[in-house]
C-alpha cells in the first residue's frame, strides 16, 4: 500500500497551507489549514477537487507519485470556491483529455473563473459514473455554502466525498486520517470555521444532512482537516448541532472597552456569575479578541452578554463589527443581555437593544446603563443583572 491511500483504491493528494494568515482574506489561521484533494484509481482514474493554486506544483507532485505516467480521466469538482478549484488550469494543461465534471452551476462558474468551456461532463442529482470497481454518484447540496456545491458518494468503498461539510481549519500534521492525528484542538476548529464560513447557511446543512442521512457513510474525505472514519458520529453531530444554531450551556461576555469603564462592569458581572455558580464564562475583550474565535464561541453557547461604551454617539466600533457578524448569519435565538455605559449622551444601550429586536431575541436581563466612571453604584447594578443571567441559566 502506498504511503498515499487511505484505503484501498483512494489516495490523499492534498496539500498543508501554514503560510497563509487570513483564511478567505478574514479568518485566522493559528493552525494554519489543508486543502484536501483524493484520487479514485481504478480502470479510470478520478481525481476529486483540487487545491489553492499557490501549492499547485506540490500537489502535481503528489498526483505524480500516485499515477506515474496515468492521465487523469475525470475531475469531479465539488465546489467552485477557488481555494479548491485555482489549480484546475494547470490540471488541464497537464491532462488536457480530462474530463471535467460538474452540475450546470458549476459548470458556469468553471467559465466564469477560469474560461473553461470544454472537456466537461454536467451531472445532475444522482448521475452516477463507473471508473471499474469503483463508481461515484452524485448529489447536490446547494448553498453548503455556495450554489453549486455537491457531495460526491462511492458507494463500493462507502466514501463521501463531502466538499468543505465537515471539514475544519488546521493543517494535518503528519496524519491523515482521525485516528492517526491528534484531535484536540480540531474540535474548536470545526466550530470555528463552521461559525464563520458556513454559518449562515443553517437550513441548506440542515437539508443535505437529511438527504445524507440514509447512507451508510464509513468515511467522510472533507476539502479541509482530518479525513474522518472513528469520529464520524462525533462529527456529523457537531454539524446538527451548528447547523440548528444550538449553543451548548455556556456564557460568553464580549465586551468593547476604551478606558476600562465597560471593562470593569463586564468583570464584575462575570464574577457575579461564577459566584452563582455559572460555568463555562468566556471573556473577549473585543479590542484585542479574534473575531473569528469570538464567532464561534458565539455558536458555541446559549448565553451572549455584550458590552458596549458609546462612542461618537454609536455603538463602540469593534462591538458593532461583532452584532454585524452575528446578524449576517442569521443566528435564531440565543439568552442575550446587555450592558453599557457613556459619558454625557447615551447610545450604546439603545443600538443593542434595537439589534436585539431585530434578531426577535428577548433580552434575559434588565440592561445597565453606566454614567461616565465604574463606582460602587455599578455593584448593584451588576449584581442584578448576574442574578437574572443565572436565574435563567440554572433553571435550563
Ligand atoms: Fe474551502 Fe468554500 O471553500
Amino acid at each position: 500500500m502506498k504511503i498515499t491511500e487511505i484505503i484501498p483504491g483512494i489516495h490523499y493528494v492534498g496539500v498543508n497551507d501554514r503560510t497563509t494568515t487570513r483564511f478567505e482574506g478574514l479568518w485566522s489561521l493559528p493552525y494554519g489549514v489543508s486543502y484536501n484533494s483524493y484520487l479514485v484509481v481504478d480502470e479510470q482514474v478520478a481525481l476529486i477537487d483540487t487545491v489553492e493554486e499557490a501549492f499547485g506544483s506540490r500537489f502535481v507532485e503528489n498526483i505524480h507519485e500516485v499515477l506515474g505516467d496515468r492521465t487523469v480521466d475525470y475531475l469531479i469538482v465539488n465546489h467552485m470556491e477557488p481555494d479548491h478549484s485555482s489549480s484546475i488550469r494547470t490540471l488541464r494543461l497537464l491532462y488536457p483529455k480530462m474530463l471535467i465534471v460538474g452540475n450546470a452551476k458549476t459548470l458556469q462558474m468553471l467559465a466564469g473563473f477560469y474560461g473553461i468551456t470544454d472537456g466537461t461532463l454536467e451531472v445532475k442529482e444522482g448521475s452516477t459514473i463507473q471508473l471499474g470497481a469503483h463508481s461515484l454518484q452524485f448529489h447536490l447540496a446547494p448553498m453548503v455554502h455556495w450554489p453549486e456545491t455537491m457531495v460526491t458518494w462511492c458507494p463500493e468503498a462507502k466514501v463521501l466525498f463531502s466538499g468543505d461539510a465537515f471539514g475544519t481549519f488546521g493543517a494535518l500534521n503528519g496524519g491523515i486520517t482521525d485516528s492517526q492525528l491528534e484531535l484536540d484542538h480540531f474540535w474548536d476548529e470545526m466550530r470555528r470555521y463552521y461559525a464563520c464560513i458556513v454559518g449562515k447557511y443553517g437550513a441548506p446543512v440542515q437539508k443535505a444532512l437529511q438527504k445524507l442521512g440514509g447512507l451508510p457513510i464509513e468515511t467522510i474525505c472533507a476539502t479541509h482537516g482530518p479525513v474522518w472514519q472513528r469520529e464520524i458520529p462525533r462529527v456529523v453531530s457537531m454539524y446538527d448541532r451548528l447547523s440548528r444554531y444550538e449553543g451548548e450551556h455556556g456564557v460568553v461576555i464580549a465586551y468593547g472597552s476604551m478606558y476600562g469603564n465597560t471593562e470593569q462592569l463586564a468583570e464584575r458581572i462575570a464574577r457575579e456569575l461564577a459566584e452563582r455558580g455559572v460555568r463555562p464564562i468566556v471573556m473577549h475583550n473585543l479590542t484585542t479578541a479574534d473575531m473569528s474565535m469570538v464567532v464561534r464561541d458565539v455558536f458555541k453557547y446559549d448565553t451572549l452578554l455584550v458590552g458596549s461604551p458609546t462612542y461618537n454617539a454609536e455603538l463602540f466600533p469593534e462591538v458593532e463589527h461583532l452584532l454585524r457578524k452575528i446578524e449576517a448569519r442569521c443566528v435564531p435565538t440565543r439568552n442575550f443581555g446587555f450592558f453599557g455605559s457613556f459619558c454625557w449622551a447615551g447610545a450604546a444601550v439603545r443600538r443593542m437593544k434595537e439589534f436585539a429586536e431585530r434578531m426577535k431575541w428577548e433580552p434575559i436581563c434588565t440592561p445597565v446603563e453606566m454614567k461616565q466612571g465604574f463606582d460602587a453604584r455599578s455593584y448593584d447594578a451588576a449584581r442584578t443583572l448576574a442574578e437574572q443571567v443565572a436565574a435563567r441559566f440554572n433553571e435550563q
